[in-house]
C-alpha cells in the first residue's frame, strides 16, 4: 500500500531501528502508533503511544486493543532483545528470555491482532527478522534459532493467510549500528569484518516493503548472496567461519541478558 495510508502499529519503537522507522515514516505521510515498555511522549503529529510490556498477556491485549480503536492496517513486529556469546556459556534465563522475545512475543501478538486485521479490506504484518535467521554464526546460536523460529513462522503464515487481506512480510535486515550490539558484538564484527548498516538504512528498507508488499527483503550485500549459498550448500558454507571461532576462543564471559 502507500505509506501514506499506512497506519502503523510499531513495536521496538523507542530502539534504534524503531525510531528511524517512526521518523521515515511519519515523513511519508503515515501515523504511527509505538509500543514501548517506558513512558513516552509524542509531541509530533500522527505518533502516538502504547505503553505495554510485550511479555505479559494484559501488554498484548493492551496493544491490541489500542490497535483497534486506531484502525491500523500495517503491524510491524521490530521489538526484539541480542543474545551473542559462546553457547556453552548461555544460562537457561538467557534461553527463554530470547526464545521468548524473538519469536514468542511476535507470535502472540499476531494472535491477537488478527481477528482485527482480517476485517480490514487490506492490511500488512511485517516481521524484523536477520540475515543470522538464515545464516547461523559462532556466537549466535541462540540468537540464530530464534530468528530461525521466526522466518519459519513468517514463511507457513504467509502461506497460511494467502487468500485472506492480509499480507506476511519479512524484513531480514544484517547488523545494524544500535545500542543492541554490545561492545563484545562489535569487537566480534570489527574482527570479523561484518559490515554493518545505519537504522536509516533499515527504515528505507521498510519503506520499499510496506509500498512494494513483497514477501521478503534481505539488507545488504554481500549478505543477500551468503543466505541463498547458505541455503544451498550449508556444508560448503561451514568453512567460512575461522575468524569467527578465533575471536570467540579469545573473547571473555558474555554479558547477562538486560545488560548493554
Ligand atoms: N541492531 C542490529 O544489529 C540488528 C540486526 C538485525 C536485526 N535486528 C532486529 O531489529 C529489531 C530492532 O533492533 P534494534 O537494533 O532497534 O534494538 P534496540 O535498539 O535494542 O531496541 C529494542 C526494542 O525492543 C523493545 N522491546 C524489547 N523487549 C520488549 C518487551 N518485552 N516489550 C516491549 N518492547 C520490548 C525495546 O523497547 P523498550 O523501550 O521498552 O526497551 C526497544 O524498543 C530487533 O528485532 C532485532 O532483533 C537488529
Amino acid at each position: 500500500m502507500k505509506t501514506a495510508q499506512a497506519r502503523v502499529l510499531l513495536t521496538g519503537a523507542s530502539g534504534g531501528i524503531g525510531q528511524a522507522m517512526t521518523q521515515a515514516l511519519l515523513r511519508s505521510g503515515a501515523q504511527v502508533l509505538g509500543v514501548s515498555r517506558s513512558p513516552q511522549e509524542s509531541r509530533q503529529p500522527g505518533l502516538s503511544w502504547v505503553q505495554a510490556d510485550l511479555t505479559s498477556p494484559a501488554g498484548i491485549s493492551a496493544i491490541a486493543e489500542a490497535a483497534r480503536v486506531r484502525q491500523i492496517n500495517v503491524a510491524v513486529h521490530a521489538a526484539g532483545i541480542p543474545g551473542f556469546g559462546r553457547f556453552e556459556d548461555l544460562s537457561a534465563q538467557q534461553i527463554s528470555a530470547i526464545l521468548q522475545a524473538n519469536l514468542a512475543m511476535p507470535m502472540l501478538l499476531t494472535q491477537a491482532l488478527l481477528p482485527h486485521l482480517a476485517q480490514s479490506s487490506k492490511a500488512q504484518i511485517i516481521f524484523v527478522g536477520s540475515a543470522l535467521g538464515r545464516i547461523g554464526l559462532p556466537g549466535f546460536s541462540l540468537y540464530s534459532a530464534s530468528k530461525a523460529g521466526l522466518h519459519g513462522f513468517v514463511e507457513a503464515l504467509r502461506r497460511e493467510l494467502a487468500d485472506s487481506p492480509v499480507r506476511v512480510q519479512l524484513l531480514a535486515p544484517r547488523s545494524t549500528r544500535t545500542a543492541f550490539n554490545d561492545a563484545q558484538a562489535q569487537a566480534y564484527n570489527e574482527a570479523t569484518g561484518t559490515h554493518s548498516d545505519s537504522a536509516e538504512t533499515v527504515a528505507q528498507a521498510l519503506i520499499g516493503l510496506i509500498e512494494s508488499e513483497s514477501s521478503e527483503r534481505y539488507i545488504g550485500w554481500p549478505e543477500r548472496l551468503a543466505v541463498r549459498l547458505n541455503g544451498a550448500f550449508p556444508a560448503w558454507m561451514d568453512g567460512s567461519f575461522k575468524a569467527h571461532r578465533r575471536y570467540l576462543s579469545s573473547a571473555p564471559t558474555p554479558l547477562q541478558p538486560g545488560e548493554r
